[in-house]
């Protein structure tokens, strides 16, 4: 027995930061910004946090599923942003959901964080050790961005996005992959702000997001269409049976170069950074819950989804809606 998503929600924060706003206090331009990324403007969190957007997006996604908290019996939530430590943000969420049932625990794994998830989530149902289980993508960017650093500060935005999954004796066709390169974890940081021994960590450079922009990109646009060639090679299908590939929003270059590279055209990747800009853990499953509730996704129609950022991490599934 496998799972099958049965409810999307999603929540971005009301406050939004154009690119013409970011042009005021750092040397950039909307159209340099919009060129490069494809991002014109980014949602960010003024008094909320990932527990406060997971808990709207959890509560939006057992409503589309029609199903009640109580039945929840495990939340995974993915996020890297989260403002405590203990108690996890899936166990805060639990309370805020009345989840009462749920055992919850979070998932770091960076911009692969949906993905993985979904991947663990699957694993429990298909062990029987869960039926019914929540999944969440939540960050809170904005508050690891060095906001003087222009390299950085015009990628990322906050949101969250959930998805109900639940065993379901119909639902077939499931692979997975999943890799890392620690490697290579240098290309993309962000130490904990709970150094030993320092002072003034606002200073601290290394306590906020920092990147290599070429090397993310090369590694994503090789890493993405061999992970999506691979689950597709496990399934025995072709690109040509898949009616969306939702990659995790990052650059629409690097979605373009991913398409060029599968031979596809961009028709069958949607994208949404325009709006959010790289909202990491959350990117997918605003997109996911984008799609369902605008009616684009049918039931039995083949899904692509890969996720790739920090660790480095990347992978892809393939699944019947
Ligand atoms: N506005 C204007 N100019 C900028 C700028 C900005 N926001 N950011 C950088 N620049 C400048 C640089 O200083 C550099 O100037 P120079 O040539 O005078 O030195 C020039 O633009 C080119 O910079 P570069 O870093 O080479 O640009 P790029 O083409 O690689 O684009 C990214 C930068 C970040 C957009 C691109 O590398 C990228 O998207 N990488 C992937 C990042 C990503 O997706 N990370 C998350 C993965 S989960």
């Amino acid at each position: 027995m496998i799972g099958r998503i049965c409810g999307t929600g999603s929540y971005v924060p009301e406050k939004i930061v154009s690119n013409d706003d970011l042009a005021k206090i750092v040397d950039t331009s909307d159209e340099w910004i919009s060129e490069r990324t494809g991002v014109r403007r980014r949602h960010i969190a003024g008094q909320d946090t990932v527990v406060s957007m997971a808990a709207k997006a959890a509560g939006r996604a057992l409503e589309n599923a029609g199903i009640s908290p109580e039945e929840v019996d495990l939340i995974l939530l993915a996020t890297s942003t989260s403002n405590v430590i203990f108690p996890s943000a899936a166990c805060s969420v639990q309370k805020e959901i009345g989840a009462v049932n749920a055992g919850g625990l979070d998932v770091s794994a960076a911009c692969t964080g949906f993905l993985s998830v979904y991947q663990m989530g699957q694993a429990y149902i298909q062990a029987g050790m869960a039926r019914t289980v929540l999944l969440i993508g939540a960050e809170c960017l904005s508050r690891l961005v060095n906001w003087e650093d222009r390299g950085t500060c015009i990628l990322f935005g906050d949101g969250a996005g959930a998805a109900v999954l639940q065993a379901d004796a119909s639902a077939s066709c499931l692979q997975t992959a999943l890799h890392s390169d620690g490697a290579k974890g240098w290309t993309l940081t962000c130490d904990s702000r709970h150094k030993e021994g320092a002072k003034d960590l606002s200073k601290d450079l290394s306590t906020y997001i920092r990147m290599d922009g070429k090397e993310v990109f090369k590694f994503a646009v090789t890493k993405v269409p061999e992970a999506v060639r691979e689950v597709l090679k496990k399934a025995e299908l072709s690109v040509d049976d898949i009616s969306w590939f939702l990659l995790h929003q990052a650059n629409i270059r690097i979605i373009e170069s991913v398409a060029k590279r599968l031979r596809l055209g961009m028709e069958r990747f949607p994208s949404n950074m325009e709006e959010y800009g790289n909202t990491s853990a959350a990117s997918i499953p605003i997109l996911l819950d984008e799609m369902n509730r605008s009616g684009k996704l049918e039931r039995g129609q083949k899904l692509v989804m890969s996720g790739f950022g920090a660790g480095l991490t990347w992978g892809a599934c393939v699944f019947e809606w």
